[in-house]
């Protein structure tokens, strides 16, 4: 029997909506972008949660035309999204003020204080994660604060897919893999923090109920059916953060199980079958949208942003022959040897993540000479986004992380250069994918679950997910790739020194 599913990811950019069947085809897909976030300060990005509504009804009407179906012939909805957000609503359900999104960080101040009144380490125990101010709880001490008159009006919170869900459905409802990034779960239990939330001073009440992923949490109502285009009382399942359901889109859902995905962003991502912790906070610790599995992840926060920062800022613009302009630069990149003739990038243009959790470092071009040339400069910056990289497999070898396969995911999987850089860099073998679709894919995978499509997110991955293609490191490079991960590894702290 025919079944088909919808998958939503609610990302930053737009909404996508995939149409995928019980063999894990895509039927039909749509994008609906969003309003670009509004940053009315340095270090804030706010969004309107309307706005992601508006953009899913639309995504969804146009991913069920391109799939030439009716909404009735969709047996489960399930979503992914930007982590972190924080939306606030109103006793009336309105929206009290804009999200405060996943990339604001305005919080250092109440993270501190958190910090300090629970103990770094005792926040650690109990939440498995340090006080970041990409994590949620800090954006309502901080509306809290500054704001007291929207805060008095909050009578309900949410992360940004669950609150298009809650307009889906009329359900508060969240997944522990999303839950995991607000540092109000108490990650190892699976279990709202009564510590955190105490010492926060955030009632329990505030906060949706806790689902594992391909759990069904509600159905949709009448009045969103028609927004949608989806039938009244079709079910939907909680889904993900876009993190692990992303993960799962990749088959990356079992110990040993790597994931490298390079987007503006760079997330290398582990599963795991416990909590495993990094007792200095560098990695995150998050729950799996797998029942019973976890996952560690390192973020580097200007991956594919590094090489587009060169394109926007430099000219590289596509040539004569339409050719794209990324690969005019990867192809003037691969004239020139691994190491590039001693020129080394570290690429925190936006500050770093993992692993010097270092909001306030800076980017920079070390060892240029006269005879460097622009594809230098490119290859440089492949290199060194994969040095990056590999310091989270560094953390992952320090804490006893398994890591078997290793799959590439997102734009820095496209390109050839990038794909044999990584593995040379990584030393390892790395696995490129039939099809690869994201987030949308693994929230769709997550609703097959739940509509009894798959018994299991494990079952439906090794069903649906095909391995292309394998790169195997060249011993030239890796050899060359190991020297100067080593010099890579000197630049963190002498650019510290430099700035001071
Ligand atoms: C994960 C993270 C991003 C956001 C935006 O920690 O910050 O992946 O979820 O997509």
């Amino acid at each position: 029997m025919q079944t088909n599913v919808l998958g939503v990811d609610v990302g930053t950019g737009g909404t996508r909506a995939v149409v995928v069947d019980e063999r894990g085809r895509i039927r039909g897909s749509a994008t609906e972008e969003h309003e670009p976030f509004a940053s009315p300060q340095i270090g804030w990005a706010e969004q309107s949660p309307e706005d992601w509504w508006r953009a899913c009804g639309i995504a969804a009407r146009k991913a069920l035309s391109a799939a030439a179906l009716h909404g009735d012939k969709i047996d489960c909805v399930g979503f992914s999204g930007q982590m972190h957000g924080a939306v606030m609503l109103d006793s009336a359900d309105q929206v009290v003020r804009p999200a405060l999104i996943w990339c604001d960080v305005r919080t250092e101040k109440q993270c501190q204080e958190l910090s300090q009144k629970i103990g770094p380490e005792a926040l650690i125990r109990l939440t498995c994660n340090p006080a970041l101010p990409n994590f949620t709880l800090t954006r309502f001490l901080w509306v809290r604060e500054n704001e007291p008159e929207n805060w008095k009006r909050v009578r309900s919170v949410m992360l940004p897919k669950d609150y298009v869900r809650f307009r889906l459905t009329g359900e508060r409802a969240t997944d522990m893999a999303d839950a995991s990034g607000t540092l109000m779960l108490d990650v190892a239990n699976r279990r709202w923090s009564r510590e955190v939330l105490q010492a926060a001073e955030i009632e329990e009440e505030l906060l949706p109920r806790l689902f594992e992923s391909p759990e069904i949490c509600g159905k949709v109502c009448s009045a969103a059916a028609a927004a949608t285009g989806l039938q009244p009382g079709t079910p939907v399942v909680a889904g993900a953060g876009d993190q692990a359901a992303g993960a799962v889109g990749m088959g990356v859902v079992t110990p040993g199980a790597v994931s490298v995905t390079i987007g503006t962003s760079g997330v290398v991502f582990a599963a795991t079958d416990r909590p495993v912790l990094d007792p200095k906070g560098r990695l995150h610790t998050f729950c799996h949208a797998v029942p019973g599995r976890w996952h560690v992840m390192g973020v580097t926060q200007a991956a594919g942003l590094s090489l587009r920062w060169l394109r926007d800022r430099f000219g590289a613009g596509g040539d004569e022959n339409g050719r794209d302009p990324y690969d005019r630069l990867t192809a003037e990149a691969a004239a020139v040897p691994p190491g590039s003739d001693g020129l080394l990038w570290a690429p925190y243009l936006m500050g770093e993540r993992t692993p010097h959790l270092d909001p306030n470092t800076r980017a920079a071009l070390i060892g240029l000479t006269a005879s460097h040339t622009r594809g230098h400069v490119v290859r440089a910056i492949l290199e060194g986004v994969a040095f990056s990289l590999r310091d989270s497999f560094t953390l992952f070898a320090e804490m006893g992380v398994p890591v078997e396969t290793i799959r590439l995911g997102g734009g820095g999987a496209r390109s050839p250069l990038w794909r044999q850089i990584q593995a040379d860099v990584y030393g390892r073998e790395v696995e490129i994918l039939a099809a690869e679709e994201g987030a949308a894919y693994g929230a769709a995978i997550l609703a097959g679950v739940g509509a009894g499509v798959w018994g299991s997110v494990d079952a439906a991955c090794s069903e649906v997910i095909k391995v292309a293609q394998r790169v195997t490191p060249q011993a030239a490079g890796v050899e060359q790739m190991n020297t100067s991960y080593a010099a890579y590894r000197r630049m963190y702290p002498a650019i510290a020194s430099v700035l001071g």
